[in-house]
């Protein structure tokens, strides 16, 4: 699909979104560990998701997505998983991937786990060394998928582990593989990661101390899991908010198109997740946060946003952890800011969809952008008129849904062919900017 996006006047309105990816992936993959039926409203309905509902399926797990967003899982328990016959197709899903290598480990369940050619290239060795230390037969296909999973004898062992990352996703499968270890665990991580897994876990009955600790000046964060005994997971009643990191697309199309007032019902305000509302209020953005509340243990809010003259930012060390998945928009947002933005100790963004710092750098500079590529970062000199031009998705959702926003603004049209991948995260993306009044639409196939 050529997605194409133009200059557009005044955004309007109100909109809530859907469920939280990361929160939506947790709670399918720890309802169908858990004993009982557990259900959860407001789940995200996308691809990323339906991969990990698949992998479900053919672990022997019963659940039903309604049209209304509802999921109902009917949990297995711990010790409930089947042997699937085929190898688990983890699609685009990193999230999926990883988190079940953690949960197939603890279950004791033999798989191979494989997914896209883009999934075949990211690193799963961040997981598969810390596994093999817990016990658990893993195999890597030369640091990548495909993984091999050999069922295990259990207890696994109990570790102490330094992360040499700060990642949610290296943490949660390590954490779901210590709900079956014989004795306390320990992961030590350099940043704030996102913390979704310990709190749900703790309204699940697991006992899950997080702690900020100074090593050498330095903060560290750690987090101490206790296997519940008897090995047993309460179901879950969840309503998840809306993803703040699809909320962050409307946000900097209403910062940056003039005369723009929008409100966003009901985000994920989690602090482990909002760097990018830090740095855009830095930028001189007007964001009114409203209707503050905790829902489901997480917070939530209202966000009304009004376009803004924006002015550069530098990000860095623990602010990336906590935009990681923000940088693509992040840079439109700088690319219509005066002066110089800059991002630094950002060097995994390479590993992510697509190498978002050269990819990134490559699609902006296309439109007109003074962007330079630093190894861990950018560079931006912001304030330069935007041009269109007709740009690849690379295959990643995010980089296509930020330049998609970069033409709202920009002074001709911008066309984002392979903007499919959309689907994989946001799939109301069109929609819900067009409720808003942007001008963009799929292009006109002619015959
Ligand atoms: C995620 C964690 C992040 C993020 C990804 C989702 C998660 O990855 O980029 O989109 O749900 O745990 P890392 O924490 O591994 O960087």
């Amino acid at each position: 699909m050529n997605l194409i996006s133009s200059t557009s006047s005044a955004l309007q309105g109100e909109i809530t979104l859907p469920g939280d990816k990361s929160l939506s992936h947790r709670a399918a993959l720890f309802a169908a560990l858990a004993e009982g039926e557990s259900r959860i409203d407001n789940f995200l309905a996308s691809g990323v998701t339906q991969a990990l509902l698949d992998a479900l399926t053919s672990l022997g797990v019963n659940w039903t997505l309604q049209q209304d967003g509802v999921l109902m899982v009917q949990g297995r328990g711990l010790e409930g998983l089947h042997s699937p016959q085929a190898p688990l197709n983890c699609g685009n899903s990193a999230t999926t991937i990883r988190l079940l290598a953690g949960a197939l480990a603890a279950a004791g369940v033999s798989a191979v786990l494989d997914g896209s050619a883009g999934l075949r290239r990211r690193p799963m060795d961040r997981v598969v060394e810390p596994l093999r230390q817990m016990g658990v037969n893993i195999d890597s296909t030369q640091g990548c998928a495909p993984l091999i999973l050999q069922a295990s004898p259990r207890p696994l062992h109990a570790i102490q582990y330094t992360l040499p990352v700060a990642s949610a996703q290296m943490k949660t499968c390590l954490l779901l593989a210590a709900l079956a270890a014989g004795g306390p665990t320990t992961l030590i991580e350099p940043g704030p990661s996102r913390d979704h897994t310990e709190r749900m876990l703790r309204e699940m009955g697991v006992n899950i101390q997080s702690e900020k600790q100074f090593s050498a000046g330095k903060p560290q964060y750690l987090t101490h899991l206790e296997p519940p005994k008897p090995l047993a997971l309460k179901p879950l009643a969840l309503s998840l908010p809306g993803d703040f990191s699809s909320a962050a697309f409307l946000i900097v199309a209403a910062l940056v198109t003039p005369g723009s007032e929008i409100t966003i019902r009901k985000v994920g305000l989690n602090s482990a997740r909002t760097g990018l509302l830090d740095a855009l209020l830095a930028m001189g953005a007007q964001i009114n946060i409203s209707a503050q509340a905790t829902n489901s243990s997480e917070p939530v809010g209202d966000l009304t946003v009004r376009s803004s003259t924006l002015h550069g930012v530098d990000i860095s060390g623990e602010q990336v952890v906590r935009m990681i998945d923000e940088f693509p928009i992040f840079a439109v947002a700088a690319a219509f800011a005066r002066g110089v933005s800059t991002v630094s100790d950002a060097a995994e963004l390479r590993l992510k969809e697509s190498d978002r710092i050269s990819k990134l750098c490559e699609a902006l500079r296309m439109l007109g952008v003074d962007i330079q590529e630093k190894p861990d970062g950018f560079t931006i000199q912001g304030g330069r008129p935007l041009h269109g031009g007709s740009l690849a998705s690379y295959g990643d959702h995010r980089l296509a849904m930020s330049l998609a926003v970069a033409g709202l603004a920009a002074t001709q049209p911008v066309s984002i062919q392979g903007a499919e991948i959309i689907h994989e995260s946001f799939p109301e993306f069109i929609q819900s900017l067009q409720s808003l009044g942007a001008c963009l639409a799929p292009e006109l196939q002619t015959i």
